[in-house]
C-alpha cells in the first residue's frame, strides 16, 4: 500500500514538473519574438500593430538589401543626381561652350563666332598662318586639276566690318544686311580662319571652281561655312565662296557628317535683339 502511495507521488511530481517546463519554454519564444518585432519597428518607424508582417517589404527584413539601398541613397544624395542625370551628362552631343580669357568661345574646343557668339572688338589676330600655308597648299592643288583660285576677302578686322555691314544697312536695309554680312564682332573674318574665294555670287557654286571647292576643301582643313538650304541653322544665306579652316581631321569629320558647323556642334546661331 506504502510503495503504491509512493508510485502516484512520484508520477503526479514528474507530471507537474513536465507543465511547468512547457509553459517556460513558451514565455521564452513569445519574448523572443517581441524582441525581432520592436527591432523592425525601431529600423523602420512603421508600427507592427498597423501593418501585417506579410505586407512588410522585403527590403526592410532583408539587411543586406536594405543596407546597400541606404549606401546607393546615400551616394544619390552626396552628388544631387540621380542614374538619368547621370546619362544626360555623359550624352555626347552636349556641347562643352568654354570663354577664355581673352573673350574668345570654343566649343568643344573650336574657335566660333557667329550670331550667337561674338569675338572681342580689340581681338585682332591677322590672318592665321596655318590657315594660310593650308590655302596655298589648296590652290597648289586645285591648280594641278586645272581650277583657278584666289582670295576675294580674307581676314577683316573689326573697324573692318563695322564698315562693311553698315555700308550693307544703308543700301539694303539691317534685316537684309543680317542674312548676308555679320555684325561687328561676330565675323569669322576677324578670326582669321575664314576666307572669301573668287566670286561673291551664288552662282559661283555652279561652276566648275565652286564644284572643285565644295568636293575637295575638306582635304586642306577647310569647309563651306554657309551651305545651300541652311540659312535657318547658321544664320546666313548660303555662300558658296567663303571657306573657314578647321584642320583636316574635323574638316573631313564635318564633312561626312553633311552637317553645317551648327549642327555639328550642336549650337545655335541667333542674334539677341
Ligand atoms: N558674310 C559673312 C557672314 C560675314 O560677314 O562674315
Ligand atoms: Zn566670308
Amino acid at each position: 500500500m506504502m510503495k503504491t502511495k509512493l508510485f502516484i507521488m512520484i508520477i503526479t511530481l514528474t507530471l507537474i514538473s513536465a507543465m511547468l517546463l512547457s509553459c517556460g519554454t513558451e514565455k521564452s519564444s513569445i519574448s523572443k519574438k517581441n524582441k525581432s518585432e520592436n527591432s523592425l519597428e525601431k529600423e523602420t518607424g512603421i508600427s507592427l500593430d498597423t501593418l501585417p508582417l506579410n505586407n512588410v517589404s522585403p527590403d526592410l527584413i532583408n539587411e543586406d538589401e536594405a543596407e546597400e539601398k541606404e549606401t546607393k541613397d546615400e551616394q544619390t544624395q552626396e552628388s544631387g543626381e540621380t542614374d538619368e542625370e547621370t546619362r544626360e551628362e555623359e550624352d555626347p552631343g552636349e556641347p562643352a561652350v568654354e570663354v577664355g580669357a581673352d573673350g574668345i568661345t570654343r566649343v568643344n574646343g573650336i574657335l566660333v563666332a557667329n550670331k550667337t557668339y561674338s569675338l572681342p572688338e580689340d581681338y585682332a589676330p591677322g590672318v592665321d598662318p596655318t590657315a594660310n600655308a593650308a590655302l596655298e597648299k589648296m590652290f597648289d592643288a586645285a591648280a594641278d586639276d586645272g581650277i583657278s583660285l584666289w582670295v576675294v576677302s580674307g581676314y577683316r578686322s573689326y573697324d573692318h566690318q563695322y564698315n562693311t555691314y553698315y555700308g550693307y544697312v544703308a543700301r539694303s536695309g539691317q534685316a537684309e544686311a543680317d542674312r548676308y554680312s555679320a555684325r561687328p564682332g561676330h565675323s569669322e573674318h576677324q578670326t582669321g580662319l575664314a576666307f572669301d574665294l573668287n566670286s561673291l555670287e551664288q552662282s559661283f557654286g555652279e561652276t566648275a571652281a565652286g564644284k572643285w571647292l565644295k568636293a575637295h576643301c575638306h582635304e586642306y582643313g577647310f569647309i563651306i561655312r554657309y551651305p545651300e538650304d541652311k540659312e535657318s541653322v547658321t544664320g546666313y544665306m548660303y555662300e558658296p565662296w567663303h571657306v573657314r579652316y578647321l584642320g583636316e581631321d574635323i574638316a573631313a569629320d564635318v564633312f561626312e557628317s553633311g552637317l553645317c558647323l551648327e549642327e555639328y556642334l550642336g549650337i545655335t546661331s541667333a542674334y539677341n535683339d
